[in-house]
């Protein structure tokens, strides 16, 4: 039998605040993995400022581009294709990642495959766990989304939950601005929450009627602040790390119970997460415990592969390719693309 071709990808991710590329090789080993983080910059202003995103995209994009293939000690020629996020996101920033995904494609003569943002992030996983296969169950919390997704087979994908309002990490970066922890909020109430306790306020965990899987943060975003605002009209003291490690506390128990809830009705006890809250140590450590109390296998991947990067491109480009998904030089930005949608 003829050997398996090993296919190296080159993906390309700017749909938010970092410019990133890598090289793949075979969906699951990382040959480069560079990233040019935005977010001192956008800490100026508390938040992504999107002009100025797509502004440093354009400023970066092949100095990230060249470092990748350098590292990866690749020339455009050893390639098979070039994959690039193409929503959703900040549509000025996506586009300056797809026009050069379509210039790379054309100069170089390689297929481009445009991939899923959250296709990318659950993605991840496959990277550092060369076991897991589908079907698994993912929980997908990042800035932009909550999402518990049922992954049937590589590409293939059932939303069977999603956040009503906020998303996880948005909620995450809105508290720790109103506790005065500034941009980005995650990392922030991760670390300060080490120091807090957990229990020192109930803040209230939300459920959706009649939607077992779905997720509402506006309401605890709001208690926290109802909770700030009592303190201040009775000059009380308000203990940053307790709010803090109270308000997470209160977030990871909703991610935790509803997707092991999904893990008991689908029967599928394989779960995993992915996105930026992904990281959060509270949040793997709470997943982790429930996930063994169920015999359920925990799979998620490194901070580094949590918040966004190329290399989770490269990864789901892969088996799209392996399906033949190739686009043309007409793709565009979709800055509210659908998962599961071509
Ligand atoms: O996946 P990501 O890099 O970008 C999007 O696609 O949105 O996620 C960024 C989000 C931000 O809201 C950030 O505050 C949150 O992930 N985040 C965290 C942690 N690290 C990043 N949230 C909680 N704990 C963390 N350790
Ligand atoms: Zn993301």
């Amino acid at each position: 039998m003829e050997e398996k071709k090993e296919i190296k990808i080159l993906a390309i991710e700017s749909s938010c605040d970092e410019t990133a590329a890598a090289v793949v090789k075979n969906g699951r080993e990382v040959l480069s993995n560079v990233i040019s983080s935005q977010i001192a910059l956008h800490t100026l202003y508390g938040g992504v400022v999107p002009e100025i995103a797509s502004r440093k995209h354009i400023e970066k994009i092949n100095y990230v581009i060249q470092e990748a293939l350098e590292q990866a000690e690749v020339t455009l020629q050893d390639l098979d294709a070039v994959a690039v996020t193409y929503g959703p996101g900040l549509v000025g920033a996506l586009l300056v990642g797809v026009a050069e995904a379509k210039a790379v494609s054309y100069a170089a003569k390689l297929p481009l495959i445009g991939v899923h943002h959250i296709e990318g992030h659950i993605s991840a996983n496959y990277i550092e766990h060369k076991d897991l296969e589908p079907p698994f169950l993912c929980l997908v919390v990042s800035g932009g989304h909550t999402h518990l997704v049922a992954v049937r087979d590589y590409g293939v994908y059932e939303i069977i939950g999603r956040t009503r309002d906020d998303a996880a990490g948005e909620a995450f970066d809105k508290v720790a601005r109103a506790i005065g922890l500034g941009y980005p909020g995650g990392p922030k109430i991760d670390k300060v929450s080490a120091d807090g306790n957990p229990d020192a306020i109930h803040f209230p965990r939300a459920k959706v009627e009649d939607a077992p899987y779905d997720f509402s943060f506006s309401g605890v975003k709001s208690a926290v602040l109802n909770y700030l605002n009592g303190c201040r009209m009775k000059g009380e003291a308000i203990v940053q790390a307790d709010v803090a490690a109270s308000f997470q506390k209160a977030v990871c128990d909703v991610l935790v119970s509803h997707a092991l809830a999904a893990v008991k009705d689908y029967g599928i006890p394989k779960l995993a997460l992915a996105g930026g809250v992904a990281s959060n140590s509270t949040l793997r450590l709470m997943m982790q415990k429930a996930c063994e109390a169920q015999k359920t296998a925990f799979y998620h991947p490194s901070p580094i592969l949590c918040t966004d990067n190329g290399a989770m491109i490269g990864a789901a480009a892969y088996y799209e390719y392996q399906k033949g998904v190739r686009h043309g030089l007409d793709l565009n930005a979709v800055p509210n693309l659908k998962l599961g949608e071509r």
